[in-house]
């Protein structure tokens, strides 16, 4: 009788994990469907346009701290932080903090379950995923307001150029000791600098981790979308993606794990979010 009772208990354990990865099959079916979508993808375009234009992107906020997102791309970036489980984020673009919060608070989510699953106690004082933030102005009210934000104990922030060399080794040194390493790149958008920056930070991002280029999308954008920025197709975060893709492919180099450096541009993200300012800029590491 007990055996039965297993039994039928294990049929129904087998037939929830075949639903799961039924459902699963069933969403990667309905992304791929998107891909011969171009009606959609130009509503989306022009949707895109619009939004940008009546500056929609800075609407919204992550546990209190503004955060000048999508919405599309914070839920891409909780789904990316749970499947890399990364005990560092490197971001350089802090602004009003809400990047810096939310990645804070995906970080304390992992902790949280980690416990949890190891039936451990969790010391909310004592957090050891962390996130550095880097910007070069990182003005006064919006510091004090992220280090009171009670998520703090987690965030380091430096105050300089993203690219400068006396930055970028205070954020190698500070990356020292951790080994999941996921990196945000949101600060200046002109190609050079997003170069720089890719050549300085992509190779502190982890196997199997993401290096993240935002903003991409000005690639996208009519050539006089950005007046008043020194960005614009042609001098944008993914023309600079797709020269570093280049320059690695033409001359290969380790990542700072000694091991080499190679990174896929994960269109499936893209590819089930349609609204996004990251085309072309989730770069998984291989
Ligand atoms: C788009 S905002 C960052 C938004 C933020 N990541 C978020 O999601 O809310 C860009 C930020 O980059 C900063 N920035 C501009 N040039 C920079 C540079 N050379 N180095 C570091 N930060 C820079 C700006 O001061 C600004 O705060």
């Amino acid at each position: 009788m007990a055996k039965y009772i297993f039994d039928v208990d294990l049929r129904m354990q087998l037939d929830k994990v075949d639903e799961g990865a039924r459902f699963q099959e069933e969403v990667r079916d309905t992304v791929t469907s998107y891909q011969t979508e171009p009606e959609w993808r130009k509503v989306t375009h022009d949707w895109t346009l619009h939004a940008l234009d009546k500056r929609y992107v800075y609407n919204f906020s992550c546990l209190g701290r503004p955060i000048i997102q999508f919405p599309q791309d914070m839920v891409a970036f909780q789904e990316i932080v749970w499947d890399v489980k990364p005990d560092l984020i490197i971001e350089t673009g802090i602004a009003h903090g809400g990047s810096l919060i939310q990645s804070a608070s995906a970080l304390a989510m992992l902790e949280y379950c980690e416990a949890i699953e190891k039936g451990e106690m969790l010391d909310p004082r004592a957090p050891k995923r962390r996130v550095i933030g880097v910007d070069i102005d990182i003005r006064a009210h919006n510091r004090s307001a992220i280090e009171a934000h009670p998520l703090a104990n987690r965030i380091d922030m430096i105050q300089g150029s993203s690219i400068d060399a006396d930055i970028v080794a205070q954020v190698k040194k500070a990356a020292e000791g951790y080994s999941r390493i996921l990196v945000s790149l949101d600060s200046n958008h002109t190609h050079d600098h997003v170069l720089a920056e890719l050549e300085h930070y992509a190779p502190m991002t982890s196997k199997g981790s993401y290096c993240l280029v935002y903003d991409t999308v000005v690639e996208d954008m009519p050539v006089d979308f950005y007046p008043n920025r020194p960005w614009e197709p042609g001098n944008s975060p993914k023309s600079a993606v797709f020269a570093y893709q280049e320059a690695l492919k033409k001359n290969p180099i380790n990542g700072d794990d000694g091991t080499p450096l190679s990174f896929q541009n994960d269109r499936t993200v893209e590819d089930k979010l349609f609204i996004t300012v990251t085309p072309d800029g989730f770069l998984k590491r291989d």
